[in-house]
């Protein structure tokens, strides 16, 4: 088992991904509540000038309601959580972001944009345990040398920054090297992708996009009712955006008055997380409502609580495994059963 003790034993082997302006306390601690990891970006947490830190009463109160639940439910914990740092050199925020989630014990890091040894050895100095997201095997071996403990594969589909490569080959080629705890991330929005991300090698499922359209996620409404509606025909590739690729609803880029199959292209340098003074990310005004998801989003098809769609996860995840039971090589020749891999070793 390649998992850390901390990720073993959960309901369903699924991390609930970080959202920019959408995992807010209350998505979190449903998530968690509902027996997946469910995690945040600290920049999410915004205080105005001279108040104290938000990330910090964010932390203090899922901690503690996770903890009440946890006294009141001892046979069904919640998840543990997760904080996402974007170590990004824009990030103004990043070393006092670390530093609170130090004093709050974080259990679990989320890195992405950026792998940095302080930050490893931060998580690590309070028994942290972080994976960091990667989008190819070059990237992925870098931050295992810089001291990440797992690995996020971000794979062509997934919402937000996504990668390009098929998650088949981005999973294999890192499992040739690395053993660890390995999540697969991009366009899982059925249990039954969550076995397919398990067979592929990877650990767990890292879920974005159908969280955003449940009660509890941080989104208008029309956002929400958008990705029920959409299918993967409707996501675009771009880098315009922020700067780097990602997965875009078409139908809210056309609402900008842009042609999304038509796009200019950007590049990094115009990669950017600082705010601006009403404490939003510097961007321009007509791209407000152009709103991310990943290609997944086919398998959403109605706005639920997130313990109903966490529900229906479980379910399929189930019914998957028991028809891969039911219909696998072992049950159309009994004489192949007997051919276990344990037995095979054996000669
Ligand atoms: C609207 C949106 C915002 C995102 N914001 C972040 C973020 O702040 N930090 C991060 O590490 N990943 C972010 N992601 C990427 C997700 O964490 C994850 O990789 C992705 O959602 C998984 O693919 P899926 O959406 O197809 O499930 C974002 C994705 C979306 C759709």
């Amino acid at each position: 088992m390649s998992l850390p003790p901390i990720l073993q034993n959960l309901r369903l082997p699924v991390m609930a991904s970080p959202l920019f302006i959408i995992s807010y306390p209350e998505l979190v601690i449903a998530q968690c509540k509902a027996g997946v990891v469910g995690s945040f970006p600290a920049l999410n947490a915004r205080e105005k000038d001279g108040e104290p830190p938000m990330l910090e009463t964010w932390l203090k109160r899922i901690t503690e309601e996770l903890d009440r639940h946890n006294q009141a439910n001892p046979d069904a914990p919640a998840a543990p959580f997760a904080v996402n740092q974007i170590v990004h050199k824009s990030n103004a925020r990043l070393d006092r972001d670390v530093e609170l989630c130090v004093k709050y014990k974080v259990p679990l890091w989320i890195t992405s944009l950026g792998a940095r040894t302080e930050v490893y050895d931060a998580a690590h100095s309070c028994g942290g345990f972080v994976v960091h997201d990667v989008i190819n095997n070059h990237f992925a071996r870098k931050a295992i040398d810089k001291g990440a403990d797992g690995l996020v594969a971000v794979a062509a589909g997934a919402g937000g920054h996504a990668g390009a490569q098929s998650p088949l080959a981005l999973v294999s080629e890192i499992r040739e090297w690395f053993d660890g705890a390995l999540l697969l991330s991009g366009a899982i929005g059925k249990g039954d992708s969550i076995l397919a991300a398990q067979a592929m090698g990877a650990d767990m499922a890292y879920i974005g996009s159908a969280f955003i359209a449940t009660e509890e996620a941080n989104a208008v409404p029309g956002y929400k009712q958008m990705i029920t509606e959409a299918g993967a025909s409707d996501i675009v590739y771009s880098n315009l955006f922020t700067g780097v690729h990602g997965n875009y609803l078409k139908p809210s880029i056309r609402n900008a008055g842009m042609d999304p199959d038509n796009l200019e292209t950007s590049d990094p340098s115009k990669m950017s997380f600082k705010l601006d003074e009403s404490g939003e990310r510097e961007k321009p005004k007509k791209w407000k409502e152009i709103w991310g998801a990943g290609q997944g989003i086919g398998m959403v098809k109605e706005v639920v609580p997130t313990a109903e769609l966490v529900n229906r996860l479980e379910r399929e995840y189930f019914a998957a495994r028991a028809r891969m039971d039911a219909t696998g090589p072992k049950a159309a020749n009994p004489g192949y059963a007997r051919l276990s891999t344990a037995e095979a070793a054996a000669g």
